[in-house]
């Protein structure tokens, strides 16, 4: 027998809305994603919510908790206590759909922005070999399930609209980082681009975007710094250069 628990949920659409109070039962091992589902069956049948696998893989169930960008079905209801109201709300930085679900094709605009992987032309199908241990370099940054999560707590695209344009954001940028590290890779320098085209210089490493994402990529560690160390390398600026000989002995 489960217990009965307070729910606020944002629901409306693009036009406007407001957080709405529930009580629902909550049974010993569920997530949030339990208690939406069985709100739609018992008390807002035309709650609109996203969702698809139910076990942290395919990136639709992307939420705010608290305040917190989660994905809903790998947030268990035992991280509350009891008498905690949780609050449930969309992602912020997308478009409102209705109730829980944003637009979120900003992202595929971004995607479609990023040059694909481009092998050598002199290669055919069949010809590409890579080492293991290429293979094992990317290997961190091709778990990403596109939840976007990241994307939508970067405070460079959360706080200000008007950057969404020239900011490709944090998921991006590790996608160029797994493309640099692609031995087969014939596209123009991925570091550059990220610079240039990408606004890699946009980001101030807060890390913010690392620590929500569900599958732990070092995305600011091992994609983002890395690249801007290198682009900074090649302009050759002579203060990071003298920081580096002074600070990293
Ligand atoms: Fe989600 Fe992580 Fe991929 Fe960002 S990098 S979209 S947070 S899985
Ligand atoms: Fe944004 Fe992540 Fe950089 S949160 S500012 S992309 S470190
Ligand atoms: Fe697929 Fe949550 S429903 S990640």
């Amino acid at each position: 027998m489960g217990t009965k628990r307070n729910f606020r949920v944002w629901r409306g659409d693009a036009s406007g809305g407001e957080l709405r109070d529930f009580q629902v039962e909550v049974n010993e091992g569920e997530v949030v994603l339990d208690v939406i589902h069985r709100l739609q069956a018992t008390q807002t049948p035309d709650l609109a919510c996203r969702w698809n696998c139910k076990a942290g893989k395919c990136g639709s169930c992307s939420m705010e908790i608290n305040g917190m960008p989660r994905l809903g079905c790998m947030t268990r209801m035992s991280t509350f206590t009891e008498d905690e109201t949780v609050t449930i709300t969309p992602l912020r930085t997308f478009p409102v759909i209705r109730d829980l679900v944003t637009d979120v094709s900003f992202n595929y605009d971004k995607a479609r922005e990023t040059p694909a992987f481009a092998p050598p032309p002199s290669l055919a199908p069949g010809e590409y070999r890579m080492q293991q241990v290429d293979v094992e370099r990317s290997q961190e940054f091709r778990k990403c399930i596109e939840c976007f999560l990241c994307q939508n707590t970067c405070h460079v695209i959360r706080d200000h609209e008007e950057n969404k344009p020239p900011f490709s954001g944090p998921r991006f940028f590790i996608r160029a980082a797994e493309l640099d590290m692609h031995p087969l890779d014939s596209q123009a320098d991925r570091k550059e681009h990220a610079q240039a085209s990408m606004g890699l210089g946009f980001c101030n490493i807060t890390k913010c975007c690392t620590e929500v994402c569900p599958e732990h990529i070092k995305i600011t560690d091992n994609a983002i710094i890395p690249m801007k160390e290198r682009v900074v390398d090649r302009r050759y600026d002579p203060l990071v250069w003298l920081g580096r000989k002074i600070f990293r002995r």
